[in-house]
């Protein structure tokens, strides 16, 4: 093993070849399949996206019509998924509750056990489409309230805002959520598409891979840290205790959630959009509090180390402005990103072999075997 170089954490090491997605981590420049995702932001819908991380090519006006009314079609949940989630104590993680209704789902599926592409792609618009009615589910159940049935009129980013609220979003929270989709619908080999790749490639079936990555994403160095983020700020509580906080944190080398990352070294792009709808929408529904202690947080950690925000500095108060409990920040974060788990995982059956590295061993050698009754 003297020529394998190890790499803490595998930073920076190149773990396969991948056509979906392109990170430049030094100009903070995000690609989907060659599209640059601030464009994304601007002129797609949540859906068009999807396509795009599957197919390779954004769709045409019909390709798109077929494609979201398929998917639509297919919000509805299996009724033992839908039992369980109205049946589990109100108490439970959220995306505990996701993680093992998406397993469940996976028995219910009508092509469970067809492990063809043709299946495969099915049972990735399946998650699409029933992932949101998931979450918006078990989010009544948490309150207490009757879930609420998708509506088929609805884009998917309308849809779940209508059956998280039971009433249909204006135009500008609606196209702030879909905008917040697409920004988290991939991002090359993070951890958690990592781990529904390792899983893939054993020939796994496509729900194993995605409740791998749900267990992975739920970690509070990886989708978690949005909410991390809120819980800052309600613990800073003011503006004005920003710098001494910050001091303390930074002096008992804390992390700072949601700033810092493995790949960006300059500013996320995806922050520096969800910035502005920070402010726009804390300007419009009076959580603008929550958007200056983040400025002031960022202008304390920059003033101090070059340190940068990634997405989940600002998505939770983009999301708390939406009216989304922090509770469900990591799960909407899974909204989106099963976008990007199931085009890799479709890719990575596409050209398989099996993801399997090694240890550098640093346990001790050579020790003489001790008989039971001999042991002290
Ligand atoms: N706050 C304070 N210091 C930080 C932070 C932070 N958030 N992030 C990195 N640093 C410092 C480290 O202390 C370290 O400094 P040192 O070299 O003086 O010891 C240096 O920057 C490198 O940090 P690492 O932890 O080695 O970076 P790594 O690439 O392993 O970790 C990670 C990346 C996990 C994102 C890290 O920056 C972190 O924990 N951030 C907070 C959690 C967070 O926001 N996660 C969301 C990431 S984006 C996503 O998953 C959607």
């Amino acid at each position: 093993m003297s020529e394998v170089q190890f790499k803490e954490g595998l930073e920076d090491v190149v773990a396969g070849t991948s056509e979906i997605c392109f990170i430049d981590g030094k100009e903070g420049r995000l690609v989907y399949r060659g599209y640059d995702v601030r464009d994304l932001a601007e002129q797609t819908t949540f859906e068009e996206v999807v396509y795009l991380l599957w197919e390779g090519n954004l769709p045409t006006r019909e390709q798109l019509n077929q494609f979201t009314t398929t998917l639509r079609s297919m919000r509805p949940l299996a009724k033992p998924v839908y039992d369980l989630l109205v049946s589990v104590p109100p108490s439970t993680n959220p995306m505990d509750a996701l993680r093992t209704a998406v397993s469940l789902a996976g028995i219910y599926d009508p092509d469970a056990g067809d492990n063809s592409y043709e299946a495969n792609r099915r049972k990735a618009m399946r998650l699409v489409a029933q992932i949101p009615t998931m979450v918006a589910s078990f989010e009544r159940r948490r309150q207490g309230r009757v879930p609420i049935a998708p509506d088929s009129h609805l884009s998917l980013a309308e849809n779940f805002l209508y059956m998280l609220h039971g009433k249909r979003p204006e135009q500008f929270p609606a196209h702030v959520f879909n905008t917040a989709l697409v920004l988290h619908a991939d991002h090359e080999l993070n951890a958690s598409t990592f781990a529904a790749r390792v899983t893939a490639a054993t020939l796994s079936d496509l729900y194993s891979a995605v409740t791998s990555a749900i267990g992975a994403l739920k970690g509070p160095l990886h989708g978690g840290a949005n909410e991390e983020v809120m819980v800052m700020l309600q613990e800073i509580g003011e503006v004005d205790h920003v710098d001494t906080w910050i001091d303390n944190a930074l002096a008992q080398h804390k992390k700072i959630m949601g700033f810092g990352h493995r790949v960006y070294k300059t500013e996320d792009p995806r922050a520096t959009i969800l910035r502005q709808f920070s402010r726009q929408l804390g300007e419009q529904t009076g959580t603008i509090k929550n958007y200056q202690m983040l400025e002031a947080i960022r202008q304390t950690i920059q003033s101090k180390k070059p340190l940068y925000p990634n997405v989940d500095f600002y998505s939770g108060s983009v999301y708390a402005a939406l009216g989304i409990p922090t509770e469900l920040y990591t799960p909407v974060f899974a909204v989106s990103r099963i976008a990007g788990w199931t085009a890799h995982i479709l890719e990575q059956y596409r050209h398989n072999r099996i993801i399997r590295p090694r240890a550098e061993y640093t346990g001790p050698s050579h020790r003489n075997f001790i008989p039971l009754d001999d042991r002290e």
